[in-house]
């Protein structure tokens, strides 16, 4: 893995309502907070113009909107994105809709992020949506189309982050959600890694949203996690 600064691989995941919320988190995370992802809610709430903005103000942003269309449309959608100068994409990782990612990034240096398969599918929803193959399989599969294809990064639980760092090699990201602070409340995630932990798995980068959004002072909850993911580089 190239050297990324340590600040740089926590990610701070802005699951709130509202581009108003969202800034005042970052606003109170302040320096500590250099990377942060929008997922839908927001990124449909006027997240966008945030998104450039923090840009504007040096932060990382990372648009968590799992693209899969036609291969045409995902390579066009892909290209707008890039004019918002965002820094990380997720698309699902299908084979077409990857390379048509990887076609509408061109030059730039947004990275596209594949989602091998939902870590809320187990076994009977990967069958009931019509696959036959097993979980564990099917994103081995798709983690090894994904580094064929040349795809820059595999998001992962941090409990198969090990697994798929054999798989795609050194270079890829790996960024890993389901992280929990030592003796933090897990919330609805079930599978969860320490930050040190997931660090130590192989993640490049770690998201984290609650025990930093819903946190008495996030930026010491920011500061304690990177102390945390420090204990293992
Ligand atoms: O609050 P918490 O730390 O659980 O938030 C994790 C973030 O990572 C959320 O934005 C969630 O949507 C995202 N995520 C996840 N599990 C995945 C993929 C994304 O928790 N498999």
């Amino acid at each position: 893995m190239t050297h990324i600064p340590l600040d740089e691989r926590l990610i701070v995941a802005l699951d709130v309502a509202s581009v108003e919320e969202a800034r005042a988190l970052v606003d109170r995370v302040g320096e500590a907070g250099r990377f942060y992802k929008i997922g839908y809610r927001l990124a449909f709430s006027g997240g966008l113009g945030l998104a450039r903005a923090l840009v504007e103000e040096g932060k990382k942003v990372f648009l968590d909107l799992k693209l899969h269309d036609i291969g045409n449309t995902v390579e066009e959608g892909v290209a707008a994105i890039t004019g918002l100068g965002v820094h990380m994409l997720t698309v699902h990782a299908y084979p077409q809709t990857m390379r048509a990612a990887v076609k509408g990034k061109g030059a730039s240096d947004l990275a596209i992020l594949a989602v091998t398969v939902l870590t809320s599918y187990d076994e009977a929803d990967a069958r009931e949506a019509g696959y036959a193959e097993d979980v564990a399989s099917l994103v081995a599969r798709r983690a090894a189309q994904a580094r064929e294809i040349g795809i820059d990064g595999i998001v992962a639980s941090a409990a198969e982050a090990a697994r798929i760092r054999a798989i795609v090699g050194p270079a890829t990201h790996i960024v890993t959600p389901g992280i929990r602070p030592a003796g933090s409340d897990a919330g609805d995630q079930k599978r969860i890694l320490t930050p040190a932990d997931a660090i130590r798995a192989g993640a490049s980068h770690i998201v984290v949203g609650r025990p930093i959004t819903r946190a008495d002072d996030p930026r010491a909850a920011v500061e304690a996690i990177l102390a945390e993911m420090a204990q293992a580089v």
